[in-house]
């Protein structure tokens, strides 16, 4: 059990409204649950209380024992820009190099202060040309700096950092079954953002951020009911955008306002991925995110976008041992946990 364990890395999901942190063990089908945490951050500022987070990080590891030092973490929102670049073809030594010059036209800080990376989509035709079609990501290397310190005040080690979409299809792909040529869906609804991406064949095709989230639920809740953040959020995960008495009307109409903008961004999205892959259209959404569990949300996502939507479960193919712990509690937060499982695999 030990020598599987040994090379594990423990998954941690920073987000503006909780930590999630998992540690699975065991290779192929025999990947089993071993240690896992979740806590609330309850408005913390980020960067200005980053050594609050260190000890609210080093705290939920020595509650959940988890005692693994080394761990793969997410940058997401901030100074994150994601483009879709064509490259010619070249030598894959030189990309990198090439990929850093076109991220420097579509960062807004100093250029010498980005951090780059890519993923390769495949080859496309242009023109009379074959060109890369690459998912480029760019941050600013303070930013990524002030991350890693977090993590060292925690006296935790960051082995490697990656971002959202990339855990996301991690859990996808250990959960799924691919069909060939069928583009599947996974959008994570957080609290300040949402993140869409599209994956097909294994690969990341397609991702955006959109400025959308929980928080914007609550924060419209609240001024419809004229109450406090607390009170609104409550409301708002009692009702979802189910219909319910006429006094709730006032509130899931609120949610469903604000739903279907996001809904409308996604669906531009899809058409962007259509128009620029002439591909087919998205097959099946999965929803993930502490978000995702708002009532009601997959029937309403469904009749917006005219696709399947299912809420994500991330630990559907990883065993979790019922005497170490409660399964019904685990899947209760399994859909917040999506980002978090996908870095540990
Ligand atoms: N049962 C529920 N129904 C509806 N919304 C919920 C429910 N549980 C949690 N939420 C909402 O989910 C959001 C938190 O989701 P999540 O943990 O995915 O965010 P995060 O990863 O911390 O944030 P981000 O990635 O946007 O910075 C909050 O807005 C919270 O109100
Ligand atoms: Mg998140």
């Amino acid at each position: 059990m030990f020598i599987f364990d040994k090379g594990s890395l423990t998954g941690v999901d920073i987000g503006s409204y909780a930590i999630k942190a998992i540690k699975i063990k065991g290779a192929g089908a025999s990947k089993t649950l071993s240690r896992v945490a979740y806590s609330r951050l309850d408005h913390i500022a980020i960067p200005e209380e980053s050594s609050k987070l260190s000890e609210i990080l080093k705290n939920v590891f020595n509650a959940n024992r988890i005692k693994a030092k080394k761990v793969i973490t997410v940058f997401s929102g901030g100074s994150l820009t994601i483009a879709h670049l064509f490259l010619p073809r070249m030598p894959k030594r030189d990309m990198k190099d090439a990929v850093r010059w076109e991220m420097r036209k579509h960062v807004a800080f100093p250029a010498e202060e980005l951090v780059c990376d890519y993923t390769t989509i495949g080859e496309v035709k242009r023109g009379e040309d074959f060109a890369n079609s690459i998912l480029a990501f760019g941050v600013r290397k303070r930013d990524i700096e002030k991350l890693i310190k977090i993590f060292e005040d925690a006296l935790l080690e960051p082995s490697s950092i990656d971002v959202t979409p990339i855990a996301m299809l991690a859990a996808f792909n250990h959960n799924n079954v691919w069909e060939k040529g069928v583009s599947y869906s996974m959008i994570d609804i957080g609290n300040s953002k949402s993140t869409v991406a599209i994956f097909k064949d294994k690969k990341l095709m397609f991702t955006r951020e959109i400025a959308i989230g929980g928080k914007e639920l609550t924060m419209i809740v609240m001024e419809n009911l004229a109450c406090t953040e607390e009170v609104a959020e409550k409301e708002k995960i009692r009702c979802g955008v189910l219909q319910g008495s006429e006094k709730d009307t006032l509130i899931t109409t609120a949610i469903f306002g604000a739903l279907e903008r996001l809904a409308a961004e996604v669906n531009r999205s899809f058409d962007y991925y259509q128009a620029q892959f002439r591909e087919e259209s998205v097959s099946k959404i999965f929803l993930c995110g502490g978000t995702a569990k708002l009532k009601g949300i997959e029937d309403m996502f469904t009749h917006s976008l005219g696709v399947p939507c299912f809420v994500d479960d991330p630990l559907r193919n990883i065993k979790i041992e019922p005497k170490k712990f409660e399964p019904s509690r685990i899947k209760e937060f399994a859909p917040d946990m999506t980002v978090a499982v996908g870095l540990a695999l």
